[in-house]
């Protein structure tokens, strides 16, 4: 179901599109039918995946730095938050996820969940050899090189702090620098980023008193490892202002961006600009004109709040088409 821009007044419910328990078989199945990464389809889209409306952070990055492309967003908000599941549960959430994008054309996929990358992005990327797929590791590298103190923290999910590819960045870049890493979560981080992140929660109050604990520490580098905390950068920042305290925030949002802007370039898959493009081509390509293309928005769940978040988050002059799964 189409829905007007900015507006989101889909009501339709539904499970994902494959059982949890048929998901990996269906994957491998379908994963041979399309071909549009060997044709170079330009314009295809490229897709997003997150457990809800994290990964929204990663796409305000992609879309300033590469805003001739085409995006389409999956939001598992039917089975958020995915930081307490286990690995298996993750894994075959996140094979759902990317199938549906790769039947959707989609020229290059990011999974734009710490704790979807930490589980599946290995898996993903054998199940879709053809298709370049980008994952998320919280940016430790960043915050080791500009700690002053030798200890920095990585505020993560459960599921992203238990996977090996933040243990293989803290074993390969923090440890020989002698740089000291502390994991923390806080489950209700998630919730709270969905809930549009109410001031006067419990959560927004546990979280102005962990950072008092890591100054305390000596941490100077506060590195937000889920795509959903970016959201909350703003409220961190004015708190270590307010309470004087010396630490930088880090998060992945730009440095995906140009990992993504590279990897299109180095596969030849770069939306074609007004330059590359002949007069027959100018006609019909909105791209191509400079027009900037709707974000493509599905939601496993329909949530009203969601008819507020979006354009909160987003900013209200991004253009927004807001489907709910799986009227697809
Ligand atoms: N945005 C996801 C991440 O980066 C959130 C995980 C969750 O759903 O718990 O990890």
């Amino acid at each position: 179901m189409k829905i007007a821009a900015n507006t989101a007044t889909s009501r339709i419910h539904s499970s994902s599109i494959f059982s949890d328990n048929d998901t990996i078989e269906k994957a491998m199945v379908n994963s041979d039918r399309l071909n549009h990464i060997a044709n170079k389809d330009h314009n295809a889209p490229i897709g997003l995946f997150d457990s809800g409306i994290g990964g929204l952070s990663v796409y305000l990055h992609l879309a300033q730095q590469l805003p001739h492309e085409r995006y389409i967003y999956y939001a598992d908000t039917l089975h958020v938050p995915y930081g307490n599941r286990d690995s298996e549960d993750i894994k075959a959430l996140t094979l759902t996820a990317v199938e549906w994008l790769y039947q959707q054309g989609c020229k290059l996929i990011v999974i734009a969940c710490n704790s979807a990358s930490a589980h599946a992005l290995e898996i993903a990327r054998q199940h879709y050899p053809q298709l370049p797929i980008v994952g998320l590791v919280p940016a430790v590298k960043p915050a080791v090189l500009a700690s002053k103190s030798g200890h920095v923290a990585v505020l993560a999910t459960k599921a992203t702090l238990n996977g090996t590819l933040l243990d293989d960045v803290i074993a390969t870049v923090a440890s020989p620098s002698g740089t000291t890493v502390t994991k923390y979560f806080d489950p209700q981080l998630v919730p709270w980023v969905e809930l549009g992140m109410p001031d006067n929660s419990e959560t927004a109050q546990n979280l102005r008193q962990q950072l008092q604990l890591f100054a305390k520490d000596g941490i100077d580098q506060l590195v937000l490892g889920c795509t959903h905390y970016p959201f909350f950068k703003d409220f961190v920042q004015q708190e270590i202002e307010a309470q004087k305290l010396s630490m930088q925030v880090v998060d992945s949002g730009q440095a995906i961006a140009e990992r993504v802007k590279q990897l299109l370039i180095t596969n030849q898959l770069s939306a074609k600009t007004h330059a590359s493009l002949d007069n027959n081509e100018l006609e019909t390509n909105a791209i191509a004109k400079n027009v900037r293309q709707p974000l493509v928005f599905y939601a496993t769940k329909y949530d009203t709040s969601l008819d507020m978040l979006l354009p909160r988050l987003l900013g209200k002059h991004t253009p927004l088409r807001y489907y709910s799964y799986p009227d697809c």
